[in-house]
């Protein structure tokens, strides 16, 4: 067992943001629950401890406690935000309710300069606050190490018993010496090294998945896009032959796609794959359909049937592997009142029902999508799964506006590999774009190529940059290879004789056509 940071979490939307920040610093920590007790930890190799955020207040009843005996245990603490109220709350401060809660960005001043806690930090930098309650007087031993205009102790920390506490959120980017302090911590104040990698994390994740599935079968449904590609080839590598992959080519992936996927999962990753052909499937069950949900909705069930058909010729399966991530886990938090309106169903193709009787085996949960890149990496993956632009779950379908044939399949297809080709070939875009496609829209338009009239179809082009896809900006790309990108498409492309380029961001378009 590693020399292992424990974050306890109470809750906070941002506590597998800490457990990232610390892998980034080269140490190896594991979220735990908030109430585990010292006996526990204390066999595990316990060699500094943080207490989270949470939403709660300390004030109230009830409110989520720690063991004292963490407290006292000797080992490094840091607590944020709701982790340093309960310390201060612990060790005899006084709290009290703030009239208005502060949240959003603050000035943090250094007050104590001699604190290990804030070395090489600047005398005042921007934090980022997000509370309800302050400490008003400091627990015995502690001094006050920053203050903000409305928060005289937003850090502090008692240099004798290592134990610190920030009112603010290091892990987050806004608070711009966040990873400073916390480097401070685990490396300065702990004394831990910083040779921990995401090699490390595979021995750990193979491990836990010997541990969880014992001898049982194992399915996972492969879709082409990396986050299944990982987690099966990591599971795979925990259990052998033990899981079946199932690759359902829905005939809507792109130019080549479906090929070089199964190709790399059989060759590269060595996975037992069962690849089923169901493009005939697909296009029957999509013939004249328009509607952009109305397709959604087909393919997502249909790719289910097709999966429980396959998996019901595998006796005695128990498991079944997802590549959930950590932003995932906690979307599916959010109540869906909170969510909004229903904008389109993303249906993940991979994404199975809640009811399907197997256990879930979802060893990427506590990793977010670049970790997740560089665990693909680690594994062995090739460049062109990990490094996969977001491809939505319905494919092609939702790139050819109105009625879905195998000639409009081809077409788009086709332009596709132009727009994906030429961009990925330039050099020097900066930023690259996130996301890059062609889409077939239902409209014809009048053309002269030689001295013929044409009357074909148009194609728009859309690049776009973005961090999440939640939120985007059409690509400013240079002339010249838009110029490119539309002499090829029109000349290479049969059926194709107007080239558009999509200048909407999300909001208020979205990223997907349909
Ligand atoms: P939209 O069109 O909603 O797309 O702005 C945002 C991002 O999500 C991708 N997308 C999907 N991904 N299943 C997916 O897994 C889907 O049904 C789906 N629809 C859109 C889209 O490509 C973009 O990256």
């Amino acid at each position: 067992m590693p020399a292992t940071v424990f974050i306890l979490d109470f809750g906070s939307q941002v506590s597998q943001l800490i457990a990232r920040r610390t892998r980034e610093l080269g140490v190896y920590c594991e979220i735990v629950p908030y109430d585990v007790a010292w006996t526990a930890l204390a066999q595990r190799n316990p060699a500094a401890i943080i207490l989270s955020g949470g939403p709660e207040s300390t004030l109230v009843p009830d409110a989520p406690d720690v063991d004292p005996q963490i407290l006292s245990s000797g080992l490094p603490v840091l607590g944020i935000c709701y982790g340093m109220q309960l310390i201060a709350r612990r060790l005899g401060a006084k709290l009290v309710k703030l009239d208005h809660a502060e949240y959003g960005p603050a000035t943090l001043t250094i007050v104590e300069g001699d604190s290990p806690f804030l070395a090489d930090v600047p005398m005042q930098s921007r934090v980022w606050m997000s509370h309800g309650d302050s400490v008003v007087e400091l627990p015995k031993g502690f001094a006050a190490l920053g203050a903000t205009p409305r928060c005289n102790v937003a850090a502090m920390g008692d240099t004798a018993r290592k134990i610190y506490g920030v009112q603010f959120h290091p892990e987050v980017v806004h608070t711009h010496a966040g990873i400073t302090m916390l480097a401070n911590f685990l490396h300065g104040i702990a004394g831990l090294g910083d040779d921990w990698k995401m090699e490390n994390f595979v021995d750990t994740a193979i491990a836990g998945i010997r541990t969880q599935v014992g001898s049982d079968k194992v399915i996972c449904a492969l879709s082409g896009g990396v986050d299944s590609a990982v987690a099966a080839t990591l599971v795979s590598r925990a259990i052998g032959e033990q899981l079946t992959c199932i690759f359902v080519d829905h005939g809507l992936l792109r130019k080549g796609e479906a090929q070089s996927v199964l190709a790399a999962f059989r060759d590269i990753m060595h996975l037992r794959v069962i690849a089923v052909d169901a493009r005939e499937r697909f296009l029957k069950k999509l013939a004249g359909v328009e509607d952009p949900e109305k397709k959604r909705i087909i393919i997502g069930h249909e790719f289910i049937a097709v999966f429980e058909e396959e998996a019901a010729k595998i006796p005695g399966v128990k498991y079944l592997v997802q590549g959930t991530l950590y932003p995932d886990v906690i979307e599916s938090k959010t109540p869906d009142s909170k969510a909004g309106h229903k904008i389109k169903s993303h249906h993940n193709v991979g994404g199975l029902p809640e009811e399907m009787e197997f256990k879930l085996v979802e060893p990427l949960r506590a990793l977010f999508k670049d970790e997740v890149r560089e665990l693909g990496r680690v594994l062995g993956l090739p460049e062109h799964i990990v490094q996969r632009q977001p491809f939505p779950g319905p494919g092609l379908a939702v790139r050819i506006i109105g009625d879905i044939t195998p000639d409009r399949l081809e077409i788009v297809r086709n332009a596709d590999a132009i727009v994906r080709e030429e961009i990925d070939g330039a050099k020097g875009l900066d930023p690259h774009p996130w996301q890059y496609f062609a889409v077939l829209t239902p409209v014809r338009s009048v053309g002269v190529m030689g001295d013929g009239r044409t009357y074909a179809n148009l194609v728009a082009v859309r690049a776009i940059t973005s961090e999440d896809g939640m939120t985007a900006d059409w690509a400013r790309l240079p002339h010249e290879l838009l110029e490119r990108i539309s002499t090829r498409i029109v000349n290479e492309v049969q059926g194709v004789n107007r080239v558009a380029y999509d200048i909407t961001s999300k909001p208020p378009a979205t990223v997907e056509w349909e």
